[in-house]
């Protein structure tokens, strides 16, 4: 096992380096392209097993990503490493400096209520003020003083992004986080995110099994197998996405048979 490059946090956002065109005469001078996640050539292995290997991925800041996978492919293991939960890597992983995670489930600490939930971890005491303000953009400021065990399962959802969201975060990663919601409660907490994201402008990794919710949230499909990224679509959609639209039709069957189900 030779070395690795663990570097979180080197900037703001990380800088791709362009070629210096401004050295050729007549050539304009590109703009740098910002990026939230840089990955390059990374291997994972449990035991001598690699989950991941040989992965690369640039993510723009800004840029919302889906990532569709086979259940089992290391969609979560990225995910984690890209969150800084999992350093046991090869290669080189570089990522903008704030982040936030939600997972499926909202993983609460039941015996705080919720507004120190939402502000749990951050760094100096923060006031209430700043939970409510998160909480009230995503309509739950009236349950501040709640206990985590009164919220429904989409209240619950809600409090883990206010919590993600209460951190500002310029990459916002999340696995599965609506898979366990009711199909009306799941429509919108998607519908949510996808106005967060508006407002907020973070990257997003969204993790996510649901061909359909891909489609109807992201910038760029990826679809992960053997180790590696196999498929990246940019997806040329007008938004809001309608499922109606011939097109998209079209990409869901393509991701589908990428998938091995069509
Ligand atoms: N901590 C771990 N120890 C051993 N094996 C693991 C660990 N975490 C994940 N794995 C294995 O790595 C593979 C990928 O897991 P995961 O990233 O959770 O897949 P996905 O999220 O795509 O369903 C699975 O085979 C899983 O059993
Ligand atoms: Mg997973």
């Amino acid at each position: 096992m030779s070395s690795h490059t663990y570097a979180v946090g080197l900037a703001t956002a990380v800088e791709d380096s362009v070629p210096a065109a401004d050295h050729q005469p007549g050539l304009a001078v590109q703009e740098a392209r910002p990026l939230a996640v840089r990955v390059k050539n990374l291997v994972r292995s449990f035991g001598d097993r690699p989950v991941i290997d040989g992965l690369d991925l640039d993510v723009g800041a800004g840029e919302f990503v889906a990532l569709l996978g086979p259940s089992g492919c290391g969609k979560s293991t990225l995910l984690r490493i890209l969150a800084g939960l999992d350093t046991q890597i090869q290669g080189e992983v570089a990522c903008a400096r704030r982040r936030a995670v939600a997972f499926q489930a909202p993983r609460l600490l039941p015996w705080k209520n919720v507004w120190r939930n939402v502000v749990l971890g951050l760094p100096g005491r923060p006031e209430k003020a700043r939970a409510t303000q998160a909480l009230a953009e995503v309509g739950l400021a009236h349950r501040g003083n709640a206990w985590p065990a009164t919220l429904s399962g989409g209240e619950a959802q809600r409090a883990a992004l206010a919590r993600a969201l209460v951190r500002e975060p310029e990459l916002l990663l999340l696995d599965e986080p609506f898979a366990a919601l009711d199909a009306l409660t799941r429509l919108r907490a998607q519908d949510l995110v996808a106005q967060l994201w508006r407002r907020h402008e973070p990257a997003v990794v969204l993790v996510t099994h649901d061909v359909e919710e891909a489609l109807l949230l992201a910038d760029r499909v990826l679809v992960m197998g053997h180790g590696v990224i196999e498929h990246d679509v940019s997806l040329d959609l007008r938004r809001p996405r309608d499922v109606a639209d011939p097109e998209f039709a079209v990409l869901r069957k393509q991701l589908l048979r990428w998938l091995g189900v069509g």
